[in-house]
């Protein structure tokens, strides 16, 4: 059995967790290091059903301490680290952008300080994998696709810190040789979302009959993934990547905003047993996100061809098998949605 210890950051959020499931049930002979803050957006509740798996270990260690991740290094010697650790919500971005540049960027950098100088001059073995994200490309039009030779263009202070902290990964591939490899990814949705984020807090909504705020028109335009998928595509660029380059991943599925609503409205409507069209009249069209990128899409030939992935559901397929996650898993969602939750809540939308 082929074995290693990889150090993956943000385990405890929305993505990170699905990658520490995989991980940790399909490698048993590897040691899975969760590294994570815990922030709002980390819950450890997401990992309840692999937390006592004997190849699992959590560290409750911030991006910031240089300390601690020098203790992380030098306790674990790790072959690779898959750095999903962020703040990854654009509306927060907006009234706080230098959280996103301390975690973000400064973060990142601390971590691949740690990298460069546990791993020295013996790194041929290693890999340094960097999550990304799309809108780094910044906005398209009505045509055209985000390819791996689309230049930066980010709006957002959200994406604006992701695409500081790309470009300081090739900076280290490039002038210290770090074994590198990134993928920039499309909205991702399914079980563990944290609902300020549109699929989960919309479902969340009509669970509990409030607004359902639509921002602008509502015809921006978003490429989505079922975050299975996502994991999976990380599994195989972990394993069979090219060191230095980098991965687009998209789901080949882009939906107006308001169109993937009202689905969302139907699916919840017949799965509540409510009449066709009561979650319709809970939308509300309000105030936009300033910024707002009108359409992501990615083009995602390269990772298809080189390393042969595609989605393997089709949107409505996970979109219900999100919302039975959601409607099965009520104590998480109150769980996540009580204290602070309704603050935030409160203080975003009352501003719109
Ligand atoms: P998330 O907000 O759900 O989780 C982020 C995790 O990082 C949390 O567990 C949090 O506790 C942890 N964290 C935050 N700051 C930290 C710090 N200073 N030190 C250590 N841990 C810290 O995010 P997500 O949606 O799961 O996204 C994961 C990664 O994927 C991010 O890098 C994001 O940019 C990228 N990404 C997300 C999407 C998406 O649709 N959600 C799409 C493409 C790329
Ligand atoms: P979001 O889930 O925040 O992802 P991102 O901004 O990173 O793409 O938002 C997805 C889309 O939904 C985006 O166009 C903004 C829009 N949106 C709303 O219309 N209302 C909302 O309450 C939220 C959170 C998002």
């Amino acid at each position: 059995m082929t074995t290693k210890t990889i150090i993956i950051t943000g385990g405890a959020g929305f993505i990170g967790s699905h990658v520490v499931r995989l991980f940790v049930t399909k490698y048993p002979g590897y040691k899975i290091v969760n590294l994570d803050a815990l922030t709002y957006a980390g819950n450890l509740e997401n990992l309840k059903d692999i937390e006592m798996s004997s190849n699992y270990i959590f560290e409750k260690v911030n991006l910031l301490d240089t300390e601690e991740l020098e203790r992380i290094f030098t306790q674990y010697n790790p072959d690779g680290v898959i750095h999903l650790a962020a703040e990854s919500h654009v509306d927060r971005s907006i009234l706080s952008p230098l959280d996103f540049v301390f975690t973000n960027v400064v973060g990142t950098v601390n971590l691949l300080n740690a990298a460069k100088k546990h791993w020295g001059d013996d790194k041929s073995t290693k890999l340094f994998y960097h999550v990304s994200t799309d809108e780094v490309y910044g906005a398209l039009g009505d045509t055209g696709f985000f390819t791996e030779e689309t230049p930066y263009d980010p709006h957002s202070p959200y994406s604006a810190s992701k695409a500081a902290s790309d470009h300081f990964v090739r900076a280290y591939y490039d002038t210290y040789e770090l074994p590198v490899v990134i993928t920039n990814c499309s909205n991702n949705y399914g079980p563990y979302h944290f609902p300020e984020k549109l699929i989960p807090l919309f479902i969340n909504n009509i669970i509990n009959k409030k607004p359902l705020p639509v921002y602008g028109d509502g015809l921006y335009t978003r490429d989505w993934l079922f975050v299975k998928d996502h994991a999976i595509a990380i599994d195989l660029v972990f394993h069979k990547g090219k060191v230095g380059d980098t991965y687009n991943i998209g789901g080949f599925n882009e939906w107006r905003n308001i169109d993937l609503v009202k689905l969302v409205c139907t699916q919840m409507d017949e799965k509540l047993g409510r009449e066709n069209g009561e979650s319709e009249k809970l939308i509300t069209y309000v105030k936009d996100r300033p910024g707002h990128d009108r359409r992501y899409a990615i083009d995602a030939t390269k990772i298809n061809k080189e390393l042969g992935w595609k989605p393997s559901v089709t949107f409505e397929e996970g979109l219900s098998q999100t919302i039975d996650w959601y409607l099965q898993n009520e104590e998480w969602l109150k769980g996540v949605t009580s204290g602070a939750y309704q603050h935030y809540y409160e203080g975003m939308y009352a501003q719109r």
